[in-house]
């Protein structure tokens, strides 16, 4: 069930550059279903900027009721939320859209999740979730440039962990798929720009594949059609899915990207 609420900030951390940790104390992390949801957040009481921002959540905990969530700063709503401080309230609506499906996966298997960028937050509580039933994870996590790069060591907890950035300034220089090439493995989970999903898409057709499209949203419940994207199966048509509501994680081959 979807909720609105008032949440106290715990902490706020900026943990890369422009890239901020924000933990909350929320009821509504009861409601999540699987890691890869996220939340809408109210920035500000004015008009301006009137609309919720869409939030990764990165990981939760259900007895302690704490909520974390990853976010860059690049825009007036996102920089208004970078100034909030631990003891403030925080509106939010959430959990919302679908997740990763866990269950989808065995233990034993080698499931790899690939994240690029900001992509790499929702990866973070799913992780976590298959190396507690067993399931081998390999983790590659693309960025721009070294300032960019966070959480390496939180998933490096879980399982091996390649690093890449563009510039080659840390890790690996090059993109998440080079490092793919070299890898053996039986399911793949990614979130991220969608230039590297339609990569991965396109080169790893024989894998079990979930995407988690990162697309502009605006109402986040499925109301005002800002994220629309086509089914795969009728491209040309009148039929489509809504990322906000339907995703934001997709079967490979669900919808065009
Ligand atoms: Fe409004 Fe998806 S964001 S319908």
């Amino acid at each position: 069930m979807i909720r609105k609420e008032l949440c106290k900030i715990v902490s706020q951390d900026e943990i890369a550059q422009d890239i901020f940790e924000l933990v909350v104390e929320a009821e509504l992390v009861n409601e999540i279903s699987e890691p890869g949801q996220f939340v809408h957040i109210r920035v500000s009481n004015s008009w301006d900027p009137s609309l919720r921002r869409p939030i990764s959540i990165s990981s939760y905990d259900k007895k302690s009721k704490k909520l974390t969530m990853i976010y860059r700063k690049e825009g007036k709503g996102t920089s208004l939320l970078a100034k909030m401080k631990p003891g403030m309230d925080l509106d939010i609506l959430g959990p919302l859209g679908n997740g990763f499906p866990v269950d989808k996966v065995d233990a034993g298997e080698t499931v790899l999740l690939v994240g690029g960028g900001i992509g790499v937050p929702p990866l973070h509580e799913l992780s976590n979730q298959l190396k507690a039933k067993g399931v081998n994870v390999i983790h590659i996590l693309g960025f721009q440039t070294e300032s960019a790069v966070f959480y390496e060591n939180e998933f490096m907890k879980n399982g091996e962990t390649f690093v890449t950035t563009v510039d080659g300034t840390y890790g690996r220089k090059g993109f998440v798929t080079d490092v793919m090439k070299e890898l053996t493995f039986d399911s793949i989970y990614t979130c991220g720009p969608t230039p590297m999903l339609r990569a991965i898409q396109q080169n790893y057709q024989d894998k079990k594949l979930f995407l988690s499209l990162e697309e502009r949203m605006g109402c986040g419940v499925g109301a005002c059609f800002a994220c629309v994207c086509k089914k795969a199966d009728d491209p040309q048509g009148v039929s489509y899915k809504k990322v906000c509501s339907d995703g934001p994680v997709f079967r490979a081959g669900e919808v065009v990207i």
